[in-house]
């Protein structure tokens, strides 16, 4: 099986999906979660599940460079054929990202290339979207800009706020997450040489602007 290891900062109801995906069989196996807080419930999640749970305080390092030097020696100490970012909550330097090419996976709640950054739920609302959703992309130096694999949609109903929309959101995601990362590890999915997610025997929708 594919090597992953996953860091995540937070709930990580996305690497729930993902043990869950890999005790269910999915082609890959995830050598270790790393969080950069050292609270995150991911890690615990982790733990339940015989994982190795590591924690990389981002606070004790000087600078972005340096956690960044530290993130990836801990990383290849593990020696992963693709990391996936779920719901890791830390810019990561373009020396870092460019150490992982075409091996990286990060899913964000948006509909890619709409609403990079934070706050997409609130930000998508405050625009009247009448549909909003989660992309799976693959990680490229430029934040929340790289190629977009795979997207859901979910619609924006009367009354939503942000928390009701996250939650519609995070519900997909723990179906299109796994999916990708299934992909990948069957060998069938990879980042061209000119930069586009190619995926043997399917084809990618671009996304929708
Ligand atoms: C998810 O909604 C994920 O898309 C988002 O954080 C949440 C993590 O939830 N990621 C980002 O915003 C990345 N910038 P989880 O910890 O339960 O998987």
């Amino acid at each position: 099986p594919l090597a992953v290891v996953a860091l995540v900062s937070g709930s990580g109801s996305n690497l729930q999906a993902l043990i869950d995906a890999q005790e269910q069989g999915a082609p890959f196996q995830i050598r270790a979660v790393i969080s950069n807080e050292p609270g995150a419930f991911g890690l615990e999640r982790a733990r339940r599940h015989g994982l190795p749970a590591e924690i990389l305080n981002h606070r004790d390092y000087p600078d972005r460079a340096s956690f960044d030097a530290a993130l990836s020696a801990l990383i290849d100490g593990y020696d992963p054929g693709l990391v996936v970012l779920a719901g890791f909550m830390r810019i990561l330097t373009p020396a870092f990202v460019e150490h992982y090419p075409g091996r990286m996976l990060n899913i964000h709640p948006s509909l890619l290339p709409k609403y990079q950054g934070l706050h997409t739920h609130q930000r998508a609302l405050d625009a009247g979207e009448v549909e909003h959703g989660a992309s799976v992309h693959f990680v490229t130096a430029e934040l929340d800009g790289g190629p977009v694999i795979l997207q859901a949609r979910v619609p924006v109903l009367p009354g939503d706020d942000a928390g009701t929309l996250a939650a519609r959101v995070l519900k997909q995601e723990h179906v299109i997450y796994p999916t990708v990362v299934r992909w990948f590890a069957e060998g069938r999915l990879r980042l061209s040489q000119d930069g586009r997610p190619v995926l043997d025997g399917g084809v990618l929708a671009e996304p929708r602007r």
